[in-house]
């Protein structure tokens, strides 16, 4: 069967709960020229003291960044989140999908807000389970599901987490998705993977870490019949990819890795494996949001980068590191739109709520969804040897 689906909603007016996607924020916010902002912000993370923890993803704005208690990419926050039994109130200064996996990882009495609700994510809302579900009834008919692991990116609904962890897959995040690859295909005889759902990291990872070719990789189009693939295709492929990807990372161009490299003498080309294949076969170095700042914070005095992942990350990294020549990979490229929802406003709000006994933006995943995602994320945290390659 093949779902029609609905066209994607513009952020903040999405009403559509099932979805990953954003909804309105319904805070009555500080205003953003408030020029008291930072003060208060510093105020109630003072008064909160150990009853909140808060973290930050890499992509975040300087002015939220500034009060992360730790930072991390998003396999470093989701551990960070769980060793942290004590914090009655963990903010998440990253998008949705993030912040339920801390809900997910983190004890019953622990809340998670997320400081705005429209932080989603658009990678994210490109899998949803309605049509994931469909995708492996037609993998059943065609006989191959009792050989198919899935896998989903950590940058994925709850539900889609929960879907893998009741087929006998798991998570994986880009820090740890060849370790994943290795674990799923030694799961069944002549395994193949259903990667969701950014058809860039799996291909990346297959092809580049796992020796596979892409003529073992199929992508399925969810909004084409049959995902667009004959059975012979479903039955042949080592991969099946799904059809999503990250509309920051998938912007940068192999064009222009080849006029930074006749522009910058010397320069290097690191990027997340999020970026295209062409993109990242055209680098010198790939990998995690954690793996691009050790890179740098490693690099010699003098020596030329250019990078290619979200760009509060790489303004950081050129600012923290005056010795190293940092350059942005593409001019049209620009930040995550969700990612930077997350503003000092919002985070204020969300923190001086806390400090009057008001729990605002609770992000709450369901039991039942919350038992098999935490399989799956589990069998994430517990993948052979060293899980957390940067
Ligand atoms: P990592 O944090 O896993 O590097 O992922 C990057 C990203 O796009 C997060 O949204
Ligand atoms: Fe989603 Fe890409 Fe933004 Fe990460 S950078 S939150 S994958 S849209």
């Amino acid at each position: 069967m093949t779902t029609v689906d609905l066209p994607l909603l513009p952020l903040g007016r999405g009403t559509d709960l099932s979805a990953e996607r954003g909804v309105e924020c319904p805070g009555d916010l500080p205003a953003a020229s408030d020029p008291e902002l930072v003060a208060r912000a510093l105020a109630a993370k003072a008064a909160l003291g150990d009853r909140v923890f808060v973290l930050g993803h890499h992509y975040q704005r300087d002015e939220v960044i500034q009060f992360a208690d730790v930072t991390g990419d998003s396999f470093k926050l989701a551990r960070d989140a769980a060793a942290r039994p004590e914090a009655e109130y963990i903010v998440f200064c990253g998008v949705h999908f993030m912040a339920e996996s801390a809900d997910i990882l983190t004890g019953p009495d622990q809340q998670v807000v997320l400081p705005d609700l429209a932080a989603g994510c658009s990678m994210a809302d490109m899998a949803r389970l309605r049509q994931v579900e469909d995708a492996w009834d037609a993998m059943t008919e065609a006989g191959v599901a009792g050989s198919v692991v899935p896998i989903t990116y950590m940058n994925s609904s709850a539900d889609i987490k929960a879907f893998c962890g009741r087929n006998g897959g798991a998570v994986c995040t880009s820090s740890n998705a060849e370790v994943a690859l290795e674990w799923a295909f030694g799961q069944v005889p002549d395994a193949k993977v259903f990667f969701l759902p950014d058809q860039h990291l799996g291909r990346n990872t297959a092809v580049l870490k796992m020796g596979l070719t892409l003529d073992d990789c199929v992508v399925w189009d969810p909004h084409r019949p049959n995902g667009g693939l004959t059975v012979e295709q479903l039955r042949d492929a080592k991969m099946i990819l799904w059809k999503g990807h990250c509309s920051v990372h998938g912007r940068f161009s192999p064009e222009v890795v080849d006029d930074l490299r006749a522009t910058i003498p010397g320069v290097q080309i690191l990027v997340h494996p999020e970026c295209t294949h062409e993109v990242v076969l055209k680098a010198d170095l790939v990998g995690s949001t954690e793996f691009i700042i050790k890179t740098i914070e490693a690099a010699p005095a003098g020596s030329s980068w250019a990078i290619g992942t979200e760009l509060n990350l790489v303004k950081r990294l050129a600012a923290a590191h005056p010795d190293k020549r940092i350059t942005f990979l593409d001019k049209t490229v620009c930040y995550c739109s969700t990612m930077n929802r997350i503003d000092l406003p919002h985070f204020v709000w969300a923190m001086e709520s806390l400090v009057n006994g008001t729990v605002v933006n609770r992000i709450e995943v369901d039991p039942q969804t919350e038992h098999f995602a935490s399989i799956a994320l589990q069998r994430m945290l517990d993948l052979p040897g060293k899980s957390h390659k940067d």
